[in-house]
């Protein structure tokens, strides 16, 4: 699974890349507000950062304005993926990028006609929002499960990626239901690799530690017995 990172703040984004486990990036328009930076240097910053794909999303409301913004935003760096909302205008726009060779993905994904017809419009990405699947009762890994399934039956290219991932049990069922991507808030990020009894275990070898005959600092020690054996 390519894991992408789910903010468009530079500083999560810098230290998270720095962890050499980073595929790609996404942002919306909430995310950018956030930032309180202008779009276009902000997304060009990510993409110089990020050796990967960064999702920016078009916010026009027909698909003409959708192109518009989608063929600019394309020029701004290699990296960027046009973000493009599903629905009548989107599939249109969706379908024009891709015969251009511009890469697409569509977003605010809540079903599986809504991914297929994406899909067939030639979307490099799909992205289903479990956790808002979930908000609303539904079963957010349970579609992005049928997704991938579909894509799998009729062997569509578009890769589904799961967004909105609230905690690590969303994670740990995207891994499970074969998704091709997650992007995952800095958060949670980090929480994947907490475990209290790894910080226990460790907790524990320190103190043990201290008290290994000749212990202290291990490149000294280490070093001073290489020198001594070389005589
Ligand atoms: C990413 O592409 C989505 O915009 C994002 O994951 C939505 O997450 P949220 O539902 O937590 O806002």
């Amino acid at each position: 699974m390519k894991l992408f990172i789910d903010t468009a703040n530079l500083d999560d984004i810098r230290d998270i890349a720095g962890w050499g486990i980073l595929d790609g990036c996404t942002t919306n328009p909430s995310l950018a507000a956030r930032e309180g930076r202008d779009f276009a240097e902000l997304i060009a910053e990510i993409c110089d950062v990020v050796d990967g794909p960064v999702s920016a999303e078009v916010v026009a409301d027909n698909a003409e304005g959708m192109l518009a913004e989608a063929r600019l935003l394309a020029q701004i760096h290699d990296n960027v993926v046009v973000k493009v909302p599903i629905g009548v205008e989107g599939l249109k726009a969706t379908r024009v990028l891709s015969d251009e060779g511009i890469r697409t993905n569509v977003t605010l994904i809540f079903s599986v006609t809504q991914a297929f017809m994406a899909a067939k419009a030639g979307a490099t990405y799909v992205s289903p929002f479990v956790g808002r699947v979930d908000d609303i009762g539904g079963s957010g890994i349970g579609l992005v499960a049928d997704i991938v399934e579909v894509f799998d039956t009729y062997a569509f290219d578009t890769e589904v990626l799961a967004a909105s991932i609230r905690h690590i049990q969303h994670m740990v069922e995207a891994l499970r239901v074969g998704s091709h991507v997650a992007t995952i808030p800095p958060g949670i990020f980090r929480k994947m690799l907490v475990h209290p009894q790894t910080a226990s275990g460790m907790a524990g070898f320190m103190a043990d530690w201290a008290k290994v005959e000749g212990g202290g600092n291990v490149v000294e020690v280490v070093q001073r017995f290489l020198d001594a054996r070389k005589g």
